[in-house]
């Protein structure tokens, strides 16, 4: 079996299954977040080490006030819930984004969970909570200009260089992306760090996601071909 290492997955639909269910889309929200343990157990089970998450992105905040404050009291509820057994599997979590503009109670929570788990070597899992690919890239640019201009590093920096400027420097490039609820976009998602990503977008909106679901995804990831530019071996 072809090796997956670093999963990312754009858990999109949440809002559409509540509604085909009668139900307030921050419902869908809810069941969702119930559904980051499942698959993130499941992933851990499978010999997955890093698995990226999309939970709420830069352009998330265009949403009414009501869905976006249930979403930033979100992470409070999941990590009282979940935060020991993440902790008893030996999880490691990170929290990609920009932080600092969340409410501070929802900063807080994250915080400390970063924190509570700094030194396990299990899973890590990674949660994009405020996060866009193009803010990512330009706060690194701005890092790096700064770090020239104080004389801390060289202009000219290649690829490997520019990477540690990045929210994901401490991670392996995606080896797969997968978008959940039929969406055929990329939305913002780690530009960067797709460049040789296989690709898999899948009817099963993220409430629907299960671990036969993630499966199957990784079952089509290992027939996939991966040349990265390369010739392919016979
Ligand atoms: C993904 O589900 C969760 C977030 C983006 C926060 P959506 O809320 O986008 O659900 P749909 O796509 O509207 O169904
Ligand atoms: C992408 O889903 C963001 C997350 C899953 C957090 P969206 O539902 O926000 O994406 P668009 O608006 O359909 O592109
Ligand atoms: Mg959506």
């Amino acid at each position: 079996m072809k090796e997956c290492r670093h999963l990312a997955i754009i858990m999109d639909g949440n809002g559409r299954w509540a509604k085909a269910q009668g139900k307030p889309r921050t419902a869908g929200h809810l069941v969702g977040a119930d559904n980051v343990r499942t698959i993130a157990i499941a992933a851990d089970e499978l010999g997955i080490e890093y698995l990226t998450l999309y939970a709420f992105s830069t352009e998330n905040w265009k949403r009414s006030s009501d869905e976006v404050g249930y979403i930033m009291k979100l992470p409070a509820v999941f990590f009282k819930k979940y935060m020991q057994e993440f902790l008893d599997r030996g999880f490691r979590m990170n929290i990609l984004g920009e932080l600092d503009r969340l409410p501070a109670s929802t900063h807080k929570v994250l915080d400390e969970a970063m924190e509570e788990s700094r030194n396990n070597t299990g899973l890590n899992l990674n949660i994009c909570m405020n996060y866009g690919s193009q803010r990512e890239i330009t706060l690194a640019a701005n890092a790096y200009a700064k770090d020239v201009l104080e004389g801390k590093a060289p202009l000219g920096i290649d690829e490997a260089g520019f990477e540690k400027y990045l929210m994901t420097k401490d991670f392996p490039p995606v080896d797969l992306l997968v978008r959940t609820s039929g969406e055929l976009r990329i939305s913002n998602y780690l530009l960067w760090q797709i460049a040789y990503a296989e690709l898999e977008f899948v009817p099963e909106s993220w409430p629907e996601f299960t671990p036969d679901v993630l499966k199957r995804c990784l079952a089509e990831f290992s027939e996939r071909d991966r040349r990265f530019g390369g010739v392919k071996n016979v």
